[in-house]
Formats: structure tokens, C-alpha cells, sequence
């Protein structure tokens, strides 16, 4: 039997959060309904945030409603980065959510104005207000940082000790997309060792063209859910140099290839992917060009 691999889809969050320009959200819908009809089944769809710092996502809850109005069969998550933003996404009927920590407090600081010490209290706190939701703790800058660098494996693995006690999974951000395949397979397996419980995902930029190795490292480790961005979007408007996640096209790709049951229709994927290229056009991208030219046939 194959191995199932889930490809977690993050560009609805990731990927618009960093346009210059804001998308519609008829034009979200379509695409976010394309990439499910090419059979995507767990999705980032939005998140929670302030409107001033990130005023894409200033329709989130219509966003939200609307995709689990359409789509009972699937998977929606959306970042949260405080009690206001897990609130707001209980109230749109999320259910599950991406709570974001960045390992390196600088950081965390220019991400979400926080100390780690406030990120673990308002994570607490979202936990006793509500004990039903799924939380997912999306670590970002494990694998290195803007302001900071690299931070050594056992400061993820200490770090990630009182969530553990609070969270569902655990999201090994590769914020900035400065990971090697080495250290991907080491920070794994520490986490692995201390977590042996906690369900793993990655989410890897592709700065420097690694994504695709990183993420296929992580996968060999273990671990079976992969984050990635139809067209390659995204970035962190508050890390300077973040470029685009993997393309969820090549990645889908390369793991149906191998012969993983990734259940989604490469295809499919691709023509939208095309169709997302052109309702947003590359001039209003703020950091990157969208990647799809690289998947030019079906075959
Ligand atoms: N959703 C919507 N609005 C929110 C909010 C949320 N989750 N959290 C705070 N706000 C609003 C407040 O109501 C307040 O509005 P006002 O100025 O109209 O009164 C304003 O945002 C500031 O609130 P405050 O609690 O003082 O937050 P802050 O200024 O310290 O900013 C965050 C902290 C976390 C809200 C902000 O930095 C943020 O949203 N960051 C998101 C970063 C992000 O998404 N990065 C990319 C993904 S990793
Ligand atoms: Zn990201």
C-alpha cells in the first residue's frame, strides 16, 4: 500500500497574506476552490490577524464561512497569533488553528509584537478559554532567523516543552527557507525523541531552492504532513529576504512520482495554478514572482 503523504495547501494564508494588492475575496474563493477540486483536503485558508498588519486577510471570517458553507470534506485551518484571532476564528466555525511562536524572540517581536513569555501566557490562556479547539503550533524561524540566525536544534527542543503540554502538532517553520536537508533530518529526529507523541508538519520556504529537498528529507524522517504554496507564493512581510513556500504543483509532482498517495491530481493542480497566474497578475507581488512556469505539462 502506498504512503499516504497529506500536502497541507497554505497559499490562501501565506501566499495572499504578502500581495501588495488586495485579492478579492470571489477571486480567493475560486482559487481556493480550484486547488480542493484538484483534490486538496487540509488547507490554511486565512488567518486571524490584525488588519493592520496584514490588511489582505481583512476578510477572513467571510472567507472562512464561506469555505466551510461550501466544503464539509475538508480540512480548514487558519493562523492565529493571539486570544482575539482564536476567538474570532471559533466564532467564524474554525475549528482548528495555526497558533505562530517563532523560536527567535526577535522575531517574535516583529512578527506579533510579543515576548515568548506573552506568546506562552496568551496561549494559555486560548486553551482554557476554549479546550475544544485544535491547535497546531506553527514554530516559526526554527530553521533560522533574519535578525538572529540560526538557532541550534536544542533551542527548538526546549523551547517547544510547555506546548507540547498545550498543543495538537507541531509545524516546523522554515520561515526564511535557509534549511539544509542535514539539518532538517536532525531537528526531526530531536523532536521526535523528545516528542514521541506529537505529530510533526514542516513548512518550508524556498529561497534557495531547497524546499523541495527539505521537505522530502522531513518526509523520509517520518513525518506526513507538508505545507506547501500553489505558484510558490508567499513570505513574511516582517522577515526581510522571506520569498515564496515550495510550489504545491512541484511538490505534488515529485511525491506522486515517487509513488506517495498524495490523493491530488497534478493536472488539475496546475490549471490552477495557471488560472491563479493570471486573475493576479505577477506586477502586484510585493517580494517574488509566482513559480509555475517550472511545471509546464501534465506529464
Ligand atoms: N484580529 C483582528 N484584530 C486584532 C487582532 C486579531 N487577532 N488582535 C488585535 N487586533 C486589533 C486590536 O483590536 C487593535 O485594534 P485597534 O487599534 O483598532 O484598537 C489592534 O489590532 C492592535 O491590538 P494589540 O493587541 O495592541 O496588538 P499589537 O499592536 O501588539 O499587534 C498582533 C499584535 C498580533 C495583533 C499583530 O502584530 C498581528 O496581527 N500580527 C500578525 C502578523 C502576521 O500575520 N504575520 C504573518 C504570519 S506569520
Ligand atoms: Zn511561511
Amino acid at each position: 500500500m502506498k504512503q499516504v503523504v497529506d500536502v497541507y495547501e497554505v497559499g490562501p494564508r501565506d501566499g495572499f497574506q504578502n500581495l501588495r494588492d488586495y485579492v478579492p475575496v470571489n477571486e480567493k474563493l475560486r482559487i481556493i476552490d480550484g486547488i480542493i477540486q484538484a483534490g486538496v483536503r487540509h488547507m490554511q485558508v486565512t488567518s486571524f490577524v490584525s488588519p493592520k498588519a496584514i490588511p489582505q486577510m481583512r476578510d477572513a471570517r467571510e472567507v472562512a464561512e464561506a469555505c466551510l458553507a461550501r466544503y464539509d470534506d475538508v480540512d480548514f485551518l487558519a493562523l492565529v497569533p493571539n486570544l482575539r484571532g482564536a476567538q474570532l476564528a471559533w466564532e467564524s466555525g474554525i475549528r482548528k488553528v495555526s497558533y505562530v511562536v517563532s523560536l527567535s524572540e526577535s522575531h517574535n517581536r516583529a512578527n506579533i509584537n510579543r515576548t515568548h513569555a506573552e506568546s506562552l501566557a496568551e496561549l494559555r490562556k486560548i486553551r482554557e478559554d476554549n479546550p475544544d479547539l485544535h491547535i497546531c503550533l506553527d514554530l516559526a524561524t526554527t530553521f533560522g532567523c533574519p535578525f538572529e540566525g540560526k538557532l541550534p536544534v536544542e533551542a527548538a527542543v526546549a523551547f517547544a516543552a510547555p506546548y507540547a503540554e498545550l498543543v495538537q502538532e507541531i509545524d516546523l517553520c522554515d520561515t526564511i527557507g535557509v534549511a539544509n536537508p542535514r539539518q532538517v533530518r536532525e531537528t526531526i529526529r530531536a523532536m521526535q525523541e523528545a516528542y514521541p507523541q506529537m505529530p510533526l508538519q514542516v513548512h518550508i520556504h524556498d529561497t534557495r531552492n531547497m524546499g523541495m529537498v527539505n521537505t522530502l528529507a522531513a518526509i523520509e524522517c517520518g513525518v506526513t504532513a507538508v505545507q506547501s504554496t500553489l505558484g510558490g507564493l508567499g513570505g513574511c512581510p516582517f522577515a526581510p529576504g522571506a520569498s515564496g513556500n515550495l510550489a504545491t504543483e512541484d511538490l505534488v509532482y515529485m511525491l506522486n512520482d515517487i509513488g506517495y498517495d498524495t490523493g491530488i491530481d497534478f493536472g488539475k493542480l496546475l490549471e490552477v495554478s495557471r488560472y491563479q497566474k493570471e486573475a493576479i497578475p505577477d506586477g502586484i507581488f510585493s517580494g517574488h514572482q509566482m513559480r509555475i512556469s517550472r511545471s509546464t505539462s501534465c506529464g
